[in-house]
């Protein structure tokens, strides 16, 4: 069983992390979004609403019956392993990207030899968008319904409008 993980922050999910779930899922057998608990990000909704978004999302957006969710904290790596996990997965979607990821690619086989890093290109549509950029607008009052699943919007409109 070939086992991936999609780790991020998602806060929130966008339909250009949904993009990637996606097409990850006709890769492997398994996907797991792997919703990382303690970053030195703070993030604008807890572990437990980031986990709950991203469960109706996948749904919302017909990611596939094999695609997961689950928190993790410490080490990406020893959670891949926890996991019989094979493989990491992220999401590229400019060269700006490239730097830092392959720094992240690199320490992670550095530190735990048997699981390595795949990238797969954004798609187009989503080449723009990240949560920070979704937040900011959100917040603002723009109208997001484009760039994130239903149900992500609803939770934005909750938190910042009431
Ligand atoms: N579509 C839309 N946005 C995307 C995207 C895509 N396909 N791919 C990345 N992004 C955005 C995210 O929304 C996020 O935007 P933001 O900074 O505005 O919030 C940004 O790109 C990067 O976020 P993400 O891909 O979620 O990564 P992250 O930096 O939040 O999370 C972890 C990185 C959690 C995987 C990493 O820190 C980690 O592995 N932590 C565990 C500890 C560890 O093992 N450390 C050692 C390895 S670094």
């Amino acid at each position: 069983m070939r086992i991936g993980v999609y780790a991020g922050t998602f806060d929130p999910i966008t339909n250009g992390h949904l993009d990637i779930a996606k097409r990850a899922a006709s890769l492997f057998d398994k996907v797991i979004i792997a919703v990382a608990e303690d970053n030195y990000k703070q993030p604008l909704f807890s572990i437990e609403e980031r986990c709950d978004l991203i469960r109706t999302a996948i749904v919302e957006k017909n990611c596939g019956d094999n695609v997961v969710v689950d928190a993790f904290s410490g080490l990406l790596v020893d959670y891949c392993a926890s996991q019989n996990a094979c493989s990491i997965i992220r999401g590229l979607r400019a060269i700006s990207d490239f730097d830092q990821e392959f720094q992240m690619a690199l320490l992670n086989r550095s530190l735990k030899q048997g699981i390595d890093t795949v990238f797969l290109m954004s798609g187009s549509r989503y080449l723009f968008i990240s949560s920070s950029i979704i937040r900011k607008s959100a917040m603002l009052g723009a109208n997001v319904d484009d760039l994130v699943p239903p149900c992500v919007s609803k939770a934005l409109q909750r938190k910042y409008h009431g």
